[in-house]
């Protein structure tokens, strides 16, 4: 079964009080619960790990390809500022899928600017929870095609 790792940048621990207007009611928790449901459906294997700390996520990801076959990541603030995490997904030899809550596009203008995007397989957002589950869905299309 592949395995798949999804990872949550700074401040997604709050989801559900942080920002409802964009964010929306919805906790990390049950974002998870609704990403193994899909997972479940789709018969792939899924861990999660939030943090708010950047080297953390730096050696998560370096870590990743002994173990999984694929990260979805939202790197949330990080995205728009860390060349070391953009540099550690360089590193892996797995695909690396890029996801947002919110449309960054549509935002801030320092929001429009992803380092990640151009070292990920590809990038969602703007479909809330359902970036998530879409992203999980592209993970399993390139795991299959690259076998
Ligand atoms: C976010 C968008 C980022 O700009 C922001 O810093 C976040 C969340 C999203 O999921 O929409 O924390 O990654």
């Amino acid at each position: 079964m592949a395995k798949i790792l999804v990872i949550h940048g700074p401040n997604l621990n709050l989801l559900g009080k942080r920002e409802i207007d964009i964010y929306g009611t919805v906790d990390l928790q049950t974002i998870n619960t609704e990403i193994s449901k899909k997972a479940g459906f789709l018969k792939v294997a899924v861990e999660f790990y939030q943090s708010n700390y950047e080297g953390d996520i730096v050696e998560k990801i370096g870590m990743a390809d002994k173990k999984f076959d694929a990260i979805v990541i939202n790197p949330a603030a990080y995205t728009h500022t860390s060349i070391a995490i953009r540099d550690a997904i360089s590193a892996v030899n797995i695909p690396v899928i890029e996801i947002h809550l919110s449309n960054i596009y549509g935002r801030e203008d320092f929001r429009q600017k992803s380092l990640i995007s151009p070292v990920s397989k590809g990038t969602i957002c703007g479909f809330g929870i359902n970036s998530y589950l879409l992203g999980l869905e592209a993970a399993l299309s390139i795991i299959k095609k690259d076998k």
